[in-house]
């Protein structure tokens, strides 16, 4: 090999490697917003006794409680491993670097204002003022410590991923728990939808490039539901043995969201935009529970709790003295009545990171034209 053929190659090979360090802009931090299927630790540190404090929570991951509504590992868990990035820390822990992600959901918020269910007069059962709107505040009070806020620091947030967790599910459950109608329930979900679509703008405008949207769970599957609106005429479930009309519910609202997802791509062209899905996951596994390694015949189960039909009561729920919790939790579909196992979080998770239940997958993300270019060229 002559020398200036030797000098071309390891250009081209020094450029191969530069194009393919460029093309894959790994994200810097994750910055995520939600309820109990997104905290890693807020409600842990605003109410230490609470339930998800308490073993078998965290049994199978982190070998004890850590406040996530799991016996392990949550989908945000996941992305930030499959990102290279730690588990983004609760906003609220004190003298923590947040440089790298930040984690503002809380178990139990609701989405719309407390003032909605103040007017209302419906009762909530959520700690503090943690709402969608009072999460975005305290990330906007934060940014400074994150970096401060010139140029620099907006390009810093463009190479974050921002989540939008599953918001909506505690404000349903709230009414219904209140005894509102169904059709009333359906009314709200306008207003819930655009809760949401105006926090995303919110962020899209302070110059967020990368944002994840996750629509709600079939809530008239989960044990929960099952337990405290069951039916005595069968044709109100479906072939899953799920409560229909609660499932509609999530249906109307994802269909919204996911319009709403569509409109914000057309509003922000440069922002990418991935919607994200629970109700198609849970779904699958409960029409094909053992293809996920679940075991069928207690698919609608609750794996820790105590009750009956589904495993579970409010007056014996998980984390409670003498609550056991199944054998092999890996074998579940739910967790606690209302949250998802480790493997059930997992399964989403990839999902959500390669298909198919993310418009379009977040590892999507990560492909730049640079290296397809380099690669044609050659
Ligand atoms: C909720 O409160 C915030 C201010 O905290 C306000 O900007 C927003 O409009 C309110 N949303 C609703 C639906 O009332
Ligand atoms: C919740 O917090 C927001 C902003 O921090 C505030 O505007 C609102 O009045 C609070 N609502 C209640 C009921 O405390
Ligand atoms: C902008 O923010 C960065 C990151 O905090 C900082 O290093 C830089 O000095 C700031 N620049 C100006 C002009 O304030
Ligand atoms: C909710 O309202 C929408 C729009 O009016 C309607 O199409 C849908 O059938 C309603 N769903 C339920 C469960 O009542
Ligand atoms: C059972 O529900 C179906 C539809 O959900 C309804 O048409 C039927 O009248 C109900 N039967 C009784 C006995 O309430
Ligand atoms: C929950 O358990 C209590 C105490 O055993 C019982 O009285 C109640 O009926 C149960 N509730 C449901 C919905 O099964």
């Amino acid at each position: 090999m002559n020398a200036v053929l030797l000098q071309y190659f390891l250009l081209l090979i020094s450029f191969l490697h530069h194009a393919s360090s460029n093309s894959v802009p790994v994200f810097n931090a994750i910055y995520s917003f939600g309820a109990s299927y997104e905290d890693t630790g807020n409600l842990a540190i605003l109410s230490p006794t609470s339930n998800p404090m308490k073993l078998p929570y965290g049994e199978t991951f982190f070998d004890s409680p850590t406040g996530r509504a799991s016996d392990g590992r949550l989908v945000i868990d996941r992305i930030a491993s499959y990102l290279g990035l730690s588990f983004i820390p609760p906003s609220l822990a004190q003298g923590q670097d947040f440089s790298k992600g930040a984690n503002f959901a809380v178990y139990g918020t609701t989405t719309l204002n407390i003032s909605f269910f103040q007017k209302n007069k419906i009762r909530i059962n959520i700690l503090k003022n943690t709402t969608l709107s009072v999460q975005l505040e305290w990330f906007e009070n934060q940014k400074p410590s994150i970096c401060k806020c010139n140029t620099t620091c907006m390009k810093f947030f463009t190479k974050s991923l921002f989540m939008l967790g599953k918001f909506g599910v505690n404000d349903y459950l709230s009414m219904l728990f209140a005894g509102k109608t169904i059709d009333f329930i359906n009314s709200t979900i306008p207003l819930v939808v655009k809760t949401i679509r105006s926090a995303a703008e919110r962020l899209l405008r302070q110059g967020v490039m990368h944002l994840v949207v996750a629509g709600i769970i079939p809530t008239g599957c989960s044990p929960v539901i099952l337990t405290y609106f069951a039916s005595t005429n069968r044709s109100d479930y479906d072939s899953l043995g799920c409560l229909q009309v609660y499932n509609n519910i999530g249906m109307y609202h994802n269909d919204l969201l996911s319009d709403a997802v569509k409109q914000l791509r057309v509003e922000f062209p440069r922002a990418k935009i991935s919607f994200v899905q629970y109700y198609e996951p849970i779904i699958d596994f409960l029409r094909n529970p053992r293809q996920y390694g679940f075991t069928s015949g207690t698919e609608l189960l609750a794996c820790c709790g105590k009750g009956e039909p589904y495993n579970f009561n409010l007056s014996t729920g998980c984390g409670q003295i003498g609550v056991p919790a199944c054998q092999n939790p890996s074998t579940f579909i739910n967790w606690d009545g209302l949250h998802l196992t480790d493997t059930s979080y997992k399964i989403i998770a990839d999902g959500w990171w390669k298909g198919p239940y993310a418009d379009p997958p977040i590892s999507g993300f990560l492909i730049g034209s640079g290296l397809n270019s380099v690669k044609r060229m050659i």
